[in-house]
């Protein structure tokens, strides 16, 4: 094991004047406000998205199933947590008609910012504007709490989740690391 510093982007936007746009939601897929009784189907929805992501070097419970669970717990039992701006996506098998957790976010409350948590789409369905819908209806949840901007923390290597961000009207403010023990460094 080493210590690693992983360089991240802090990343804010202006809420008072707009949300990030959103887009239809595709066929087969329904977002489901918050509900303690959804902490488990987030935490899958989350390990399904960090598993194999450079994430999971940086934060190591995001590659892990009890991680997930145990960061899922205490993000929502935070005083700042903010339920209004906390989704989980679902998909609906279409043989088995189950309800599959494939999307989540979670939103807290820090200095008066909204700050996004984890924001993560399965592998197997993202480029379906999912990860687009999830962030704008956060942000719609901060505005609707009050709260005039938001941010999140991105790896400078995790160029999708950047152009992502960018497009949807984020802006880079600062630099800033994160140092993990990472194994064979
Ligand atoms: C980053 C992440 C959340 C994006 O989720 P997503 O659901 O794929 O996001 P979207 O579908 O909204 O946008 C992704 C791309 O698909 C495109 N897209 C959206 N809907 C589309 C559609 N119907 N048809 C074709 N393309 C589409 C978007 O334009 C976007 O293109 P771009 O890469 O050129 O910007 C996802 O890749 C992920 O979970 N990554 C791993 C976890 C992670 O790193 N999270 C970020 C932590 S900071």
């Amino acid at each position: 094991m080493g210590l690693t510093y992983f360089k991240r982007f802090r990343m804010e936007y202006d809420l008072r004047e707009s949300v990030p746009a959103s887009v239809p939601m595709p066929q087969g897929y329904e977002l489901v406000p918050f509900a303690p009784e959804l902490i488990r189907d987030h935490a899958i929805a989350k390990y399904q998205s960090f598993r194999w992501e450079l994430d999971a070097n940086v934060f190591p419970c995001l590659g892990r199933r009890d991680g997930c669970l145990r960061l899922m717990r205490e993000i929502t039992s935070r005083a700042g947590f903010v339920r209004e701006a906390t989704w989980l996506c679902r998909y609906r098998d279409p043989e088995s008609g189950r309800p599959l957790a494939v999307g989540t976010i979670q939103g807290l409350q820090l200095d008066g910012w909204g700050a996004v948590q984890n924001l993560g789409i399965d592998p197997d369905h993202r480029g379906r504007g999912l990860g687009t819908i999830l962030l704008s209806r956060a942000a719609e949840g901060f505005r609707a709490e009050g709260l005039p901007r938001m941010h999140l923390e991105v790896t400078t290597d995790n160029t999708s989740a950047i152009r992502l961000y960018e497009r949807l009207g984020f802006r880079r403010a600062k630099v800033v690391y994160k140092a993990a023990e990472v194994a064979g460094v």
